[in-house]
């Protein structure tokens, strides 16, 4: 999510850090901060931060220069603590600054008990919680920084990279990994370290990949890698032969492409801090709802998120036993909907821009109904407009056509139908823990989707030929199989159609011959068999069939020309898993095409005009 960088050598730190922000811009962030050592002062390392974009920072920094030969930089995307320059990182604890990408999952608990120490805190930012962590370690005998960096993490739990600096020992950066992304980056007699290797390209192309669990000590002459216990760990460095523009998307060709391998990652991030399997319940920090009071639930939304809100439909109604109805937010104001108090108004955007939702809140809030944003981007106009804002913390997402937003929206309306159920008591404790321990598993379910990309690209270059494509699901698959035709037709301009099932004998079926593929949304549960009936009809006119089925599922072969297996979960989480196949089988027939995928015609990431 947020960008990082680091160096150490004899050079001027701060344009290195400056120039390698830069490359990290297209990230999107909403503030930026450096902290520098400055020989000829102290030694004291010089903290300059803002909120806005780099050339604000910039522009600060020409009044308060920052010299020295040691430095870390910093764009934060807001996760913890709106956006503001003092949420803005470096974040300082006497001699300690540190910058840091990622969640502290436990920073309530920690801030209390730091709070209970004596620790004053500045910022509302979790990430200023480790750099009092590492002063108390300091102040409690730790010898150096680097044991004081690896006392902290054993205290803190999440995603997390961490650059740290001491006053006291500036001549060294200590950097450590779980989850979020570090490369060090090695020079001659000076050295780097940040998120991203598009950070430093220009300056060096001899990089370590730093893995999970491991931190690095880094100073002028080296680097020295362990694991969080101290043990070395010896690690050969790679030559980058990318070029730059493939280093910003991760060496993915596309950044959409990107952004669906990162979902396993993005959704473990939605879950973050949330899912509390000692309780069997879900946290929801941001949301404050007297459930008693809620007779209804609205969910209102444009484009993907309205897919997504779909599928809340069946979430929420199936395990917290509240009607839901769903509405286009560009269609809800001109049927003078009928709201009060009664009504919770669930808007689920993206952006967090989207005015079609804004105004569809307007009209909600005018009429008493209470409103709680789910949205991926803190601080944006959707969350700031409503009662309640769940963020689901997917990191930027680049691509126009929507992937990682999607699935984490999917898991953010999962956990709140989750919430609502055990307070509605209409959900058990005991059907609550499987489906939290189900949904810890999904990022592992995921990795094993998006991994089967060779099935997928083959399957694309056999069909992508086609001029029209049919999506079928039923249930929530039917949302699935709408979003499958959109993400389609999106990117790769071939007209598709999403169906329900149990629709296509009402019409779509004079479409069907031998050159229409058809997309049978057909994992295991209730509507299976009903599903297999609609598979036969297609197949019985010459429809080619492609079914997205359960792995262990032995029957569906029979029934379907091509079979896609994803792993099995709980009925309710399905639509997490069957998305995923759409969603490359688009990516690949529009790659086959030769589209501008990541920026398709007529189309923008966020739509700002009614
Ligand atoms: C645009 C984007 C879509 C998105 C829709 C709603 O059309 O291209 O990907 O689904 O807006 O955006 P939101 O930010 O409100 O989710």
């Amino acid at each position: 999510m947020c960008g990082i960088i680091g160096y150490i050598g004899a050079r001027q730190a701060t344009p290195i850090l400056i120039g390698g922000l830069r490359k990290l811009e297209y990230r999107g962030y909403d503030s930026a901060g450096v902290s520098v050592f400055d020989p000829s002062g102290g030694p004291m390392s010089r903290v300059v931060r803002c909120r806005g974009k780099l050339s604000a920072l910039e522009e600060k920094l020409q009044k308060e220069p920052a010299p020295g030969t040691v430095g870390m930089g910093h764009t934060r995307w807001a996760t913890h603590g709106r956006p503001s320059d003092e949420n803005s990182h470096p974040h300082k604890a006497g001699p300690i600054s540190v910058i840091h990408n990622g969640i502290i999952e436990n920073h309530l608990a920690l801030r209390a008990e730091l709070a209970a120490a004596g620790a004053k805190f500045s910022s509302e930012t979790d990430t200023e919680i480790f750099a009092h962590l590492v002063e108390h370690a300091l102040l409690a005998g730790a010898p150096d920084l680097t044991v004081a960096v690896r006392r902290s993490l054993a205290k803190v739990r999440g995603s997390f990279a961490f650059v740290v600096m001491s006053d006291k020992e500036p001549g060294t950066l200590v950097a450590a990994k779980n989850s979020s992304p570090l490369v060090v980056g090695l020079g001659d007699g000076e050295n780097y370290v940040a998120s991203d290797v598009t950070a430093i390209l220009s300056e060096t192309r001899r990089v370590i990949f730093i893995d999970e669990g491991e931190m690095v000590t880094v100073t002028r002459s080296g680097v020295q890698i362990t694991d969080f216990d101290g043990k070395p760990h010896v690690r050969e460095a790679k030559t980058i032969t990318w070029s730059a523009v493939q280093a910003e998307k991760g060496g993915f060709k596309h950044y959409m492409l990107k952004e669906i391998h990162e979902q396993p990652r993005a959704v473990a991030d939605t879950l973050v801090g949330r899912v509390n399997l000692e309780s069997d319940d879900v946290v929801l920090d941001g949301v404050d709802l007297d459930v008693a009071k809620i007779k209804r639930i609205i969910f209102i939304a444009c484009g993907t998120s309205y897919h997504a809100s779909m599928v809340g439909e069946f979430m929420v109604e199936s395990l917290a036993r509240i009607p839901v109805e769903v509405d286009l937010a560009s269609e809800f104001r001109y049927r003078d909907p009928i709201l009060g108090p009664g009504d919770l108004v669930v808007a689920v955007s993206q952006s967090g821009e989207t005015l079609d939702t804004m105004e569809a809140i307007r009209e909600a809030k005018k009429k008493g109904a209470q409103v709680l944003a789910i949205s991926n981007v803190v601080e944006s106009s959707i969350p700031r407009l409503s009662d309640h804002a769940f963020y689901t913390h997917a990191g930027p997402e680049i691509g126009v056509a929507s992937t990682k937003a999607f699935t984490t929206q999917l898991v953010g309306i999962a956990l709140l139908a989750i919430y609502l159920g055990r307070r509605t008591q209409k959900l058990s404790k005991e059907r609550a823990r499987q489906l939290l321990a189900e949904l810890v598993q999904l990022p592992v379910k995921m990795r094993d989707v998006v991994e089967s990309g060779a099935q997928l690209q083959a399957l694309a270059r056999r069909y992508g030929h086609a001029h029209g494509f049919l999506f079928l699901g039923r249930g929530s698959q039917y949302p699935i199989a709408l979003e499958g035709a959109l993400k389609l037709k999106e990117i790769s301009y071939i007209h598709a159609e999403g169906y329900a099932a149990g629709e296509m004998k009402h019409g779509p079926i004079a479409l069907i011959d031998e050159h229409l593929p058809v997309i049978v949304l057909a994992p295991r549960g209730p509507h299976y068999e009903k599903v297999v009936s609609n598979l036969a009809e297609v197949r019985a006119r010459q429809g080619k069939v492609l079914a997205v089925a359960t792995k262990g599922d032995n029957e569906i072969g029979g029934h379907a020309d091509d079979v896609i297996l994803v792993p099995d979960t709980a009925l309710e989480l399905q639509p997490i898993l069957t998305v995923l196949p759409l969603q490359m089988l688009s990516y690949y027939v529009a790659d086959f095409k030769g589209t501008d995928i990541d920026q398709p015609r007529n189309l923008a990431k966020s739509v700002t005009v009614e």
